[in-house]
């Protein structure tokens, strides 16, 4: 892992069709969200953008996704999101978009976060 990357897992931590959170550092005001979709590893901010500051989506550890796994979804009011892009489409939020984390994996299937992404949430607040 390069300097300056906050390690979150390794890739089979995340089963295909899942989602989990995790916490760049232990005082990180956010988590981040990494999806599994076709192998493929997608991550977000968990921050709605329903509201300035942003909400977290869950309603309890890890249940980023809608029942059938299609979308991330915000349990607060309903929005869902693209899983591949973070674009809402339904919900109170049209329009707007998570925000992209940019995941790195190392050749052992570590898979890391820039570390200034544990301060992102509190600075967009
Ligand atoms: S806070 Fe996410 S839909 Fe309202």
């Amino acid at each position: 892992m390069s300097a300056g990357q906050l390690r979150l897992c390794h890739r089979d931590d995340i089963p295909e069709g899942a989602a989990r959170g995790f916490l760049p550092l232990p005082d990180a005001p956010r988590n981040v969200i990494v999806v599994n979709r076709g192998g493929q590893l997608h991550a977000y901010m968990d921050s709605c953008p329903h509201y300035r500051g942003g909400t977290p989506m869950a309603w309890r550890k890890d249940a980023y996704l809608d029942a059938e796994g299609a979308h991330i979804a915000c349990h607060a009011h309903g929005a869902l999101f693209d899983i591949e892009t973070g674009a809402c489409v339904s919900g109170p939020c049209l329009g707007r978009k998570l925000t992209r984390v940019p995941l790195s994996e190392a050749p052992d299937g570590s898979i890391s976060v820039p570390a200034q992404v544990a301060g992102r949430a509190a600075r967009e607040s």
